[in-house]
């Protein structure tokens, strides 16, 4: 193993034994970074990469950094996922540039380039590595917790979605295929249960009707983009809480992190699937039906948080669908937690027996909520629309 790294000869381990860290050091020297390296550590709560904190000493001040191993199980294409990085966050640079807006550098992410190639740096063990500025003074939250998080959260998608809706062409790489074919979810459910393969499917009848009877709805969006009424844009995919990093000061939304599943897609997904896991005061493996609902006030903030950000270039047949749109994430990830339930929980890990029948049966209450009530959300979202929407500062020309 190096200990150094050619035209870095000073560059040694200055806190760690070693042992432990030499393929650590070989990482950190990997890219390029000044200074001296002072250690990496195991760094924050995403499930999907394995995310280290790297520190490195420039003119006797600690400068920090983000590095991660790509879960390449999940994203078996790398190279197409660090070109869609690249590309996404070098255009909402030139977006907040153009917009005169202070503080760039904690508003998108930045890569640092590589010694050999590019953004990313492969270790001798195969693992595939990248690099980022560390966003300082700002944090991320697990859970939305209030309607004021929900806000929050959804300007920020909004406004990431507005920032990349005139990235230009050629087309995004789809990093995961099919993410959101709902028709595909669907035969996939009703393959798993006619293969029944570990006999689970008496235990969950009752779901699998239910997800049946609401089949009718899974091709509205994709319809409505065949007729040319929802564009395809680019979506973020992953619109969890803790993708967003704020302003520990403000609290206000600063950057949108974990750019990996950034696809051409609608961008109704975004939004609906903040709907799924924002508005009902509970979890989504909640098991006890009675508790799952749309809390209004909820609903209400995610539209005006996510209105606002993405500030105008929204069409009304999207604005339109923001309802349906959660019904139906709501559906397809209840789909996918029922099929995996079938297929022996390979995919979501199940920390309990049934855990993925339970997060299916939650999924289905929430989705049917939603579609019972439809008519009064609706006129929520409708109320924060009509609102005084503020000039975006990414509105699309
Ligand atoms: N550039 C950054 N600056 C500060 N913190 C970051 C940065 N990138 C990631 N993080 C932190 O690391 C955590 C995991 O990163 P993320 O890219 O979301 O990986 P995962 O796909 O595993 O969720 C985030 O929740 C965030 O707290
Ligand atoms: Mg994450």
């Amino acid at each position: 193993m190096r200990s150094s790294v050619p035209g870095a000869p000073d560059r040694r381990p200055a806190t760690q034994g070693e042992q432990a860290a030499a393929p650590l050091l070989e990482v950190a020297n990997a890219f390029e970074i000044p200074g001296r390296w002072r250690g990496s550590v195991p760094y924050g709560s995403g499930h999907i990469h394995d995310t280290f904190l790297v520190v490195f000493e420039q003119d006797g001040r600690p400068v920090r950094f983000v590095q991660q191993r790509l879960n390449t199980r999940v994203f078996h294409d790398p190279h197409a996922v660090m070109e869609n990085v690249r590309r996404v966050t070098e255009h909402q640079r030139v977006a907040l540039e153009r917009a005169g807006v202070a503080d760039t550098e904690r508003r998108a992410l930045r890569l640092v380039p590589a010694r050999e190639r590019g953004f990313e740096y492969v270790d001798t063990e195969g693992g595939f590595w990248r690099t980022f500025a560390f966003i300082e003074g700002a944090s991320s939250q697990d859970v939305i917790r209030s309607p004021e998080d929900a806000r929050v959260a959804a300007e920020a998608f909004g406004r990431f979605q507005a920032m990349l809706a005139d990235l230009p062409a050629p087309r995004l790489a789809e990093t995961i295929p099919h993410f959101h074919d709902a028709r595909a979810r669907f035969e996939a459910l009703e393959a798993a249960a006619a293969h029944d393969a570990l006999d689970r499917l008496d235990g969950c009848r009752a779901e699998l009707d239910g997800f049946r009877r609401n089949e009718p709805l899974l091709d509205r969006l994709d319809r409505l983009h065949a007729e040319g009424l929802l564009p395809e844009r680019i979506a973020h995919n992953d619109t969890k809480l803790n993708n967003v990093l704020t302003d520990d000061r403000t609290g206000e939304a600063l950057c949108v992190i974990d750019l990996d599943t950034v696809m051409p897609g609608l961008v109704l997904h975004d939004f609906g699937d903040l709907v799924r896991t924002a508005t009902s005061p509970t979890p989504e493996d909640e098991r006890d039906l009675s508790r799952i609902d749309v809390q209004p006030a909820m609903l209400a903030a995610l539209a005006r948080g996510y209105l606002d950000g993405a500030g105008g270039f929204l069409t009304p047949a999207e604005r339109d669908e923001l309802v349906f749109s959660g019904i139906l994430v709501t559906l397809v990830v209840g789909m996918r937690f029922l099929t995996d339930h079938l297929e022996g929980d390979g995919y979501f890990r199940a920390h309990r027996p049934g855990h993925n029948l339970d997060r299916a049966r939650s999924q289905l209450r929430l989705a049917e909520r939603i579609l019972s009530r439809r008519d009064e959300l609706e006129a929520i979202v409708g109320e924060a629309s009509h609102g005084p929407t503020p000039p975006s500062l990414f509105r699309s020309p």
